[in-house]
């Protein structure tokens, strides 16, 4: 059944926000403290409950999520033919004209369908091929730039069709021009600092940053900065019930919290090369005052006194010889006990032999993607002396 686009600013309605495997925990306190209703957890996603308003604030604050899919359609579906009328039967003059650019992206947990393209290119006929047969003219597809995106997602013999709200997914938050290897996704790199349990008064550190991605996010936490503040659109943007007013008064109640107060917030790299992009990342950011990048290598680096939040994003690998990523993740264990015994260390990987060198037992492992690769995320608790006066690890 298809449901007709509501305009009205107060009418609540049913969302999904996508995230990565691992962090729909997390996602969900982040939905909760926005003030979302009804919070549910699906399979790499949490669905809610909110208003226009809602929507627009959900994919400006959230920093776990990678889209805000708002669905206007779900039926059963048995084949193509089927899947082809039923999406026909919606009435697409509601969110589209044919003056408008359409992109169709697909996710299929399903046996019926095989092929992601086939189903998004099903659906954007239907679409075409209903505005044809009333106007005579329809509307265009560009996937880079459209002014709407559709997502269909297939689950067993369910079809949910929605409206991205957000556009280009959410982790491009706009700040980062400068990239070196192997950058980590912005919402994972949020993700893991949110997990890791750093609050903003400890000290935080990224002994091997890279683009500075972590120190970043975990800057943008700390002085209450929106992860949207630096994107210059969203996809509700273009859509018909867009209501600027709305938009800015959300905008301009988030800056008002912005805090300014001085925070611990470190990143290093052995390579000069990229501690050049992080600090043009960090200065793009404007967070020049709360995030300090150096030139140097995590063996020689000597951490604050006191006590913080040390999170790991060390190579896997995939470049190096075993012998010198062995030698690598022995020395993180070695400098990880001589250096922060008052810290508590994360560190992800997917390398789970290389993992084995660092020497530390650790006291929890969560699995998350970097990208492709499955990886372990790690807490070493490191404390000082509780036992004969040595380091208990
Ligand atoms: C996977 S990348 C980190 C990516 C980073 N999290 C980002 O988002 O861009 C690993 C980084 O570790 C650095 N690295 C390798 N060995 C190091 C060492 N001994 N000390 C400090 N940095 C090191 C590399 O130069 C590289 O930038």
């Amino acid at each position: 059944m298809s449901h007709p686009a509501k305009n009205e600013q107060s009418e609540e309605f049913e969302m999904v926000a996508t995230t990565l495997f691992g962090l729909e925990e997390i996602l969900a306190g982040e939905l909760q403290k926005l003030g979302a209703r009804e919070v549910k957890f699906l399979k790499r996603a949490v669905s809610f409950v909110g208003d226009k308003g809602f929507m627009y604030k959900a994919n400006y604050w959230l920093r776990t999520a990678l889209r805000v899919l708002k669905p206007i359609a779900t039926f059963t579906v048995s084949d193509d033919k089927n899947l082809y009328d039923r999406v026909k039967k919606v009435d697409w003059k509601n969110y589209l004209t044919e003056a408008d650019f359409l992109a169709v992206s697909t996710s299929l947990s399903t046996d019926i369908f095989n092929h992601t393209q086939y189903v998004s290119q099903k659906t954007k006929d239907a679409i075409v091929d209903q505005f044809r047969e009333q106007t005579g003219k329809r509307p265009s597809v560009d996937l880079d730039n459209p002014t709407l995106r559709i997502h269909v997602h297939v689950e067993g013999n369910v079809c949910t069709l929605s409206l991205d709200s957000s556009g280009q997914p959410l982790y491009k938050r706009g700040y980062r021009s400068e990239v070196n290897l192997a950058p980590l996704n912005e919402s994972l790199a949020a993700g893991m600092i949110l997990m890791s349990g750093w609050e903003p008064n400890r000290i935080f550190i990224d002994p091997m940053c890279g683009a500075g991605t972590l120190p970043i996010e975990a800057a943008l936490i700390a002085c209450n900065i929106p992860p949207g503040y630096y994107r210059e659109s969203f996809g509700f943007q273009k859509w018909k019930d867009y209501d600027q007013d709305l938009f800015d008064r959300i905008k301009e109640g988030s800056l008002q919290r912005i805090n300014e107060k001085g925070f611990t917030i470190l990143g290093s790299d052995v390579s000069e090369i990229v501690v050049r992009k992080a600090k043009q990342n960090v200065i793009q950011a404007k967070l020049e005052d709360a995030v300090k990048i150096s030139a140097v290598s995590f063996q020689d680096f000597d951490p604050p006194d006191g006590n913080g939040v040390v999170i790991l994003n060390p190579p896997y690998g995939e470049r190096m010889n075993p012998g010198d990523i062995d030698a690598l993740y022995k020395s993180i264990g070695d400098t990880l006990k001589k250096k922060y015994s008052r810290y508590t260390a994360w560190m992800i990987s997917s390398n789970k032999e290389a993992v084995k060198q660092i020497g530390l037992h650790a006291s929890k492992k969560i699995t998350l993607f970097n990208g492709s690769l499955e990886c372990r995320f790690l807490k070493y608790e490191m404390y000082r002396g509780t036992k004969k006066g040595g380091v208990q690890v």
